[in-house]
């Protein structure tokens, strides 16, 4: 039963990416910075290997890590939690959100008006208490409704719920999201339901947020397509606008999302368990709180063995994060920072993987992991990181076996393969070569010709291996004609095993290595 457990730290940057002048900030280290405090402990996340990532010589380091890590660069343009959240799930936004800095041109609002029945007050950032505080008046009197923003992608519509009812005011909201599309996609419409009288007004615990879906298939669709299990705790459901979520759990910041985390852990589920831990964006990245910030560091530092020692067998946490809010710089925005990333679990091989490029390639590993098609924007770093299970090693003995018996006089590079099959059968082949060339025939042919010969249609995996002259240097993957074959019989996800030394291997999926086959689909009638 394979799980994954993805835990994004909100605003946890691991240090200044190259084009953060662009985005308006310069010297940020959101992780370098809470270091810096004396509330910040460092035990489990140094023993899983942080102070080993890229950028974090500041941190200290031990003889052995227990987990992978890295750093991974930000591809989309942005440095907000949605596009933070949709790249680790796939996605590259090559555009920001837009922001509305004078608010929202005519158009926007002469629509909103007239789809509504009701006129448009303020229309420009502006804070929400002070919004209803000096609109709410006026609201009250006309029935128009208050609508603002911030320096965030946010449409936000503020109303008392005596003058509009609370099932308008969400009403409205959804006429705001259906209007706000192309260019004008904001991340989020914003209910900012409130009571009281002139002077004493409260906003009320209805808001509720519609938030923009992705635009393409993210890791969740395909998880969720695929009939595997996608939990979403903190504030998951709402990034994705409850797309490919299967289960959400709502919380109140930090601590519940890790006791909601380690609630899953007790679980039967297969899929993937997606926690965001807000607090440290919220409480303290914005609110320049850099002791606070540390503390809140040091909690889940201190909360983590618990974690790790109740995780199963074929379990995996990855620790990461959606974008940086350095709590001690000059602004209290987000900062464009690179993002950490700890994997750690049984099947993990520990190593520094250094700098990546995109968040995206989480999303791809985790669908590796989980054995579905999925790879988004990214790519796979499972195979760098994943110690080979016994299976596996096993169905490589057997192609370098097969090797043995190639007949390959002509090119003198033998060739060895071993195919799975669903029932759990090993069908071996070698390459045949022939004086005339032309009848040469390679391995994976012959091991899938055997096996199909023999009335087997079903294959769950290959491993592939090559010599010149005995001795195996690197990987031999398959010809274009054998991956014609193979794309006959076996679905793309099929793992392939291409084995680069007596031990080792790299695994891709079929689909990697003939994307678009000409399949038998494309000859029905
Ligand atoms: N060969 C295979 O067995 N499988 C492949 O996919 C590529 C090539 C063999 C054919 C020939 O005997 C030798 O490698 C050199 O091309």
């Amino acid at each position: 039963m394979k799980r994954v457990f993805l835990i994004v730290l909100d605003s946890l940057g691991a240090g200044e990416m190259p084009d953060a002048p662009l985005f308006g900030d310069r010297d940020c280290h959101t992780l370098k910075r809470i270091a810096g405090s004396p509330a910040f402990r460092f035990e489990t996340l140094k023993k899983l290997g942080m102070g080993h990532i890229d950028g974090q010589e500041f941190l200290p380091r031990v003889k052995r890590p227990s987990a992978a890590v890295g750093r991974l660069a930000e591809r989309s343009m942005g440095k907000d939690t949605t596009i933070g959240h949709w790249e680790i799930a796939g996605l590259v936004s090559p555009s920001p959100m837009p922001t509305y800095p004078d608010g929202f041109p005519a158009g926007i609002i002469d629509a909103f008006s007239r789809e509504t029945g009701r006129k448009v007050l303020l229309n420009r950032p502006y804070s929400g208490t002070d919004a209803i505080r000096d609109f709410g008046e006026e609201h009250q009197k006309t029935g128009a409704l208050i609508v603002y923003t911030s320096a965030d992608s946010v449409f936000q519509i503020a109303a008392h719920e005596e003058t509009v009812p609370l099932e308008e005011l969400y009403e409205d909201c959804r006429i705001a999201r259906r209007l706000l599309t192309g260019k004008d996609a904001v991340g989020r419409v914003i209910a900012r339901p409130f009571v009281g009288t002139p002077g004493h007004y409260t906003r009320t615990a209805n808001r509720h947020d519609f938030s923009v879906e992705p635009p393409r298939e993210t890791l969740l669709d395909a998880l969720k397509k695929a009939g595997k299990t996608v939990i979403g705790i903190g504030k998951i459901t709402d990034i994705f606008a409850g797309r490919g979520v299967t289960e959400t759990i709502y919380t109140h910041g930090n601590e519940e999302g890790m006791a909601e985390a380690l609630a899953a852990l007790d679980r039967d589920f297969e899929g993937l368990c997606f926690v965001n831990l807000v607090d440290f964006d919220s409480l303290y990245g914005h609110r320049q709180d850099v002791d606070g910030y540390a503390a809140a560091f040091a909690a889940f530092d201190a909360w983590l063995p618990s974690f790790l020692k109740k995780m199963k067998e074929e379990d995996l946490l990855i620790i990461t994060a959606d974008h940086g809010c350095d709590p001690g710089d000059s602004h209290t925005d987000h900062t464009r920072e690179y993002i950490p990333l700890i994997v750690y679990g049984a099947p993990i091989r520990p190593r520094n993987l250094g700098t990546g490029s995109g968040f995206c390639r989480i999303a791809a590993t985790v669908a590796e992991y989980l054995g579905i098609g999925y790879r988004g924007d990214g790519e796979s770093f499972l195979s760098q990181i994943r110690k080979p299970d016994q299976n596996d090693r096993a169905l490589c003995r057997s192609a370098i076996g097969a090797m043995e018996n190639a007949y390959a006089p002509y090119s003198c590079c033998t060739v060895g393969a071993a195919l799975l099959a669903a029932d759990g059968r090993v069908f071996t082949g070698c390459n045949i070569e022939n004086a005339a060339f032309g009848p040469t025939v390679c391995a994976e042919r012959t091991a899938i010709f055997k096996a199909v010969s023999e009335g087997e249609r079903s294959f769950v995996k290959l491993a592939v291996c090559g010599a010149r002259d005995g001795r195996i240097r690197s990987s031999f993957p398959p010809c274009g004609v054998c991956r014609q074959v193979l794309a006959e019989f076996c679905p793309p996800d099929m793992p392939v095993l291409l084995i680069t030394g007596k031990t080792t291997f790299r695994a891709v999926t079929l689909g990697e290595l003939l994307p678009y086959s000409f399949s038998p689909g494309c000859v029905e009638p």
